[in-house]
């Protein structure tokens, strides 16, 4: 087997499925219930701030309730284990919970945002926030109120650490995708990528992805099994 020196992991909705976060795509999923445009985009929120500041009050409240499943476990061990032999680990997520970090990862990048930030659109800072943002609180950096609104990009917004991510990637030897569909770019061109630049490419989800084909190899499972599986191998237990 290939020496592996770095490596770097995407991730999405799939990943915290087991811990009670529904996925975005799937049957009486987030987007089911809601319009993408209603709840998702700059629009959206200029339309009606109330029914976008309620829903992700609810998502806010709903992913301190939830705990990391065995696979965000799996990672933190395998971020830890890699370290102990000197070679790195990359999450690169697109989920807006803090599983990773409470699962017990550290060098984790949410490219789509944070549910337990806010952004102030009057000084741009990014408080640490837990409670509701409904009622139009004061931003606790700046003292404004009424412009704190969700540090989650939106459809038609420019998602977050962009640079540190490709920078990752070219010093890649392995890229691996775990629980995402594959819909939404930038994240579903990592493996094109990736690829480009000759990285081994693995595919770790429910099903096959819109993107499987660009895959090098792939495994097909719940997060919760196949995730912490994977990890014995790489780390050779
Ligand atoms: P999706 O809901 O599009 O895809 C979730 C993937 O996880 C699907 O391919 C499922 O088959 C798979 N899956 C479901 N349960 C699983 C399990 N227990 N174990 C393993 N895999 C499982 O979610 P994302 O790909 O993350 O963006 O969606 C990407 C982005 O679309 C989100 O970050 C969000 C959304 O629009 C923004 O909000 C900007």
């Amino acid at each position: 087997m290939q020496e592996i020196n770095n490596i770097i992991i995407l991730t999405g909705a799939g990943i915290s499925q087991e811990s009670g976060i529904d996925t975005f795509r799937s049957e009486g999923g987030l987007w089911e219930q809601h319009k993408v445009e209603d709840v998702a985009t700059p629009e959206g929120f200029a339309r009606d701030p109330d029914l976008v500041l309620r829903f992700y009050d609810m998502r806010r409240e709903a992913i301190q309730k939830a705990q990391p499943n065995d696979a965000h476990i799996a990672l933190a061990r395998l971020e830890q284990g890699l370290k102990a032999q000197d070679k790195s680990l990359l999450i690169v997520t697109q989920n807006v919970d803090d599983l990773h970090e409470r699962g017990g990862a550290d060098n984790v990048l949410h490219m789509h945002g944070q549910h337990l930030t806010a952004w102030c659109t009057a000084c741009d800072g990014r408080p640490e926030w837990r409670g509701t943002l409904i009622e139009r609180p004061a931003c606790p950096l700046c003292g404004e109120a009424g412009h704190l609104r969700p540090d989650v990009v939106w459809f038609g917004e420019m998602p977050y650490e962009m640079e540190r991510i490709y920078a990752a990637l070219s010093i890649a030897d392995l890229f691996v995708s775990i629980g995402t569909s594959g819909a939404v770019y930038p994240a579903a061109g990592f493996v094109r990528e990736a690829r480009g630049q000759g990285i081994k490419t693995m595919e770790l989800n429910l099903e096959p992805s819109q993107g499987s084909h660009f895959f090098d190899e792939a495994r097909y499972g719940k997060a919760s099994e196949i995730v912490p599986a994977w990890v014995d191998e790489i780390l050779g237990n």
